[in-house]
């Protein structure tokens, strides 16, 4: 019994031993605890997740090359213990993993890579010295004797998260890992967006207001900015010594004393935890129902309140649902569409979107119907309420039979029709003809010339001509992607 026990022991020595040196590289103890001019180093992809830069003086946090995803990688600040990155410096751009990236500090704080240049760089020509606080802020700093300036901080450029005691500014803005849904500060509310191609503006799905703002907000005071508090809420302030408004987290005020953040996440929920010694114990969840996540069942999507089950809304399943941009129309040289109708649908942010009032459903609908902005809205029988959605359709929720969605949806391949629509189409037909056509010849030409080397008693291992499936995926991805620039282009 004793033996085995021992055995265990060992072999958990031994699996530490060898695990635990690939993950943090040379050992987060070993790396420097500050960087000062002239440090230049190269990313070493040999560290199989992180290589450790720099530290900070309690050993929790570390700067360093983070792989992300499996294949990226970007410069990141992380928790150690919990290895989550708390900070990145360039999430919406991040390296390869195999790229040759490099990090220096020469008074600026700069990340390149040997192919394309600087990537990324704090802009702060006369820093003294980089620092990695116990907050896990990451500052370059100009000395003057044993007096610091702070040039640059990361806590002013967040990523996805805030930690406790990290200012939120309106000047900044929290943005989803996969860059989809941001949280910015306003006057006196903090908000959710979701960001949308296709022009729009970001659409607001959630939004906290100061209590008794009036009271409260002194015009003229100075900013508002928000702060997670460690006493379990998020705070917005005006002033150092009371919050205007306290956004209450589940373990307010009890004693807590573990790292608290505050995280967007890529389902654009908004959530807070607490480090308890060994996981992260999340404390808040801000949108409780999933069916008002906003995209949580896609593009043309539909959730079931009752059973937050996803559908479509135009009732397809297989292939999923209507592709995201059927509904864009603007420059689009007045492509034709279909009315796709369906009642008992609703917005979950209903009360943060425009609307007018309306003496039918015939004039909601066609209001959107003469506007290439609009790409559906929807009517309220009871009130007469008119939403009109200028963005692309994302998730609706099941709701009240009287609620009556209309939606313009882009008529797809040839037929009917007439007009700008066709000659966009007749344009692209000619012009993937003639791709078809040069790549058949070219194809022929290969062939030709290959079997011609052939019979010369050349290389003939070679032989391969035209693979069986070029003719179907010339008609469908180089077609597809024609289409894609045309309407990109046409877009901007
Ligand atoms: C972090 O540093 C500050 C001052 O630099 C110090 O007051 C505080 O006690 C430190 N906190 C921890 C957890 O080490
Ligand atoms: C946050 O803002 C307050 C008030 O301006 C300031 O006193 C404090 O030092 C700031 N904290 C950080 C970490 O920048
Ligand atoms: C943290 O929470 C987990 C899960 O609830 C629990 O198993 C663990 O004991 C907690 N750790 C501490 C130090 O409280
Ligand atoms: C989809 O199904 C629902 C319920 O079965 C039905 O009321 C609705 O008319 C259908 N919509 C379409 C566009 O087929
Ligand atoms: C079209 O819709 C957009 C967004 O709803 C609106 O701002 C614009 O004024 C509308 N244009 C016309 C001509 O009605
Ligand atoms: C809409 O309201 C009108 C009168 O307010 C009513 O006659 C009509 O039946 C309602 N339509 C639906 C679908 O509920």
């Amino acid at each position: 019994m004793a033996a085995n026990k021992q055995l265990h022991a060992l072999v958990f020595l031994l699996s530490y031993l060898v695990t635990r040196p690939a993950w943090f590289g040379n050992g987060a103890s070993s790396a420097a605890q500050e960087i000062r001019k002239g440090f230049s180093v190269t990313h070493d992809s040999s560290y199989s997740e992180f290589q450790s830069l720099l530290a900070d003086p309690t050993g929790v946090f570390s700067l360093g090359f983070l792989r992300v995803d499996s294949s990226q990688l970007d410069l990141a600040v992380i928790h150690l213990p919990s290895s989550s990155a708390l900070w990145r410096a360039n999430p919406a751009r991040p390296l390869l993993w195999s790229a040759s990236a490099s990090l220096s500090f020469d008074g600026s704080l700069v990340l390149s890579d040997s192919r394309t240049g600087v990537l990324w760089s704090t802009a702060t020509a006369d820093g003294d010295r980089l620092v990695l606080l116990n907050s896990s802020n990451l500052q370059i700093q100009k000395m003057a004797g044993a007096a610091a300036t702070v040039l640059w901080q990361s806590f002013d450029f967040p990523s996805d998260t805030l930690v406790q005691d990290q200012n939120f500014t309106s000047t900044a803005a929290l943005f989803s890992k996969d860059q989809r849904f941001s949280m910015r500060l306003g006057a006196s509310y903090f908000a959710l967006y979701m960001d949308l191609d296709g022009g729009s503006t970001p659409v607001m799905y959630w939004k906290h207001s100061a209590l008794d703002v009036k009271v409260l907000i002194v015009p003229d005071e100075g900013p508002i900015y928000a702060r997670v508090d460690a006493h379990g809420f998020l705070g917005m302030y005006q002033k150092e010594a009371a919050p205007v408004d306290v956004f209450p987290f589940d373990s307010f005020n009890r004693e807590i004393s573990g790292l608290r953040r505050l995280t967007l996440e890529s389902d654009g929920n908004l959530r807070a935890y607490y480090w308890n010694g060994s996981i992260w114990v999340r404390d808040l969840e801000t949108i409780a129902h999933r069916c008002e996540l906003p995209a949580v069942c896609g593009a043309y999507g539909l959730c079931n309140s009752a059973d937050s089950r996803c559908s479509c809304l135009d009732n397809s399943t297989e292939e999923g649902c209507l592709p995201p941009g059927s509904g864009h129309f603007c420059g689009d040289g007045g492509s034709e569409f279909r009315i796709l109708r369906r009642n008992g649908v609703d917005l979950a942010n209903q009360e943060l979107v425009a609307y007018r009032k309306v003496a039918s459903l015939e004039e909601c609908e066609g209001s959107c119907e003469q506007n290439c902005s609009c790409w559906g809205a929807i009517y309220h029988n009871a009130s007469g309420f008119c939403y009109p959605l200028d963005y692309p359709i994302q998730t609706l929720v099941e709701g009240d039979m009287r609620r009556e969605g209309y939606f313009k949806v882009r008529v797809r391949t040839s037929g009917g029709g007439g007009g700008a629509g066709r000659t966009a189409r007749v344009a692209l037909l000619v012009v993937g003809s003639v791709v078809f056509a040069g790549a058949a010849l070219f194809g022929a030409y290969s062939l030709w010339s290959r079997r011609r080397q052939m019979r010369a008693g050349m290389d003939g291992s070679m032989v391969e001509g035209l693979a069986p499936g070029s003719y179907k995926d010339l008609n469908s991805a180089s077609f597809r992607s024609l289409e894609l620039s045309n309407s990109f282009s046409l877009r901007k």
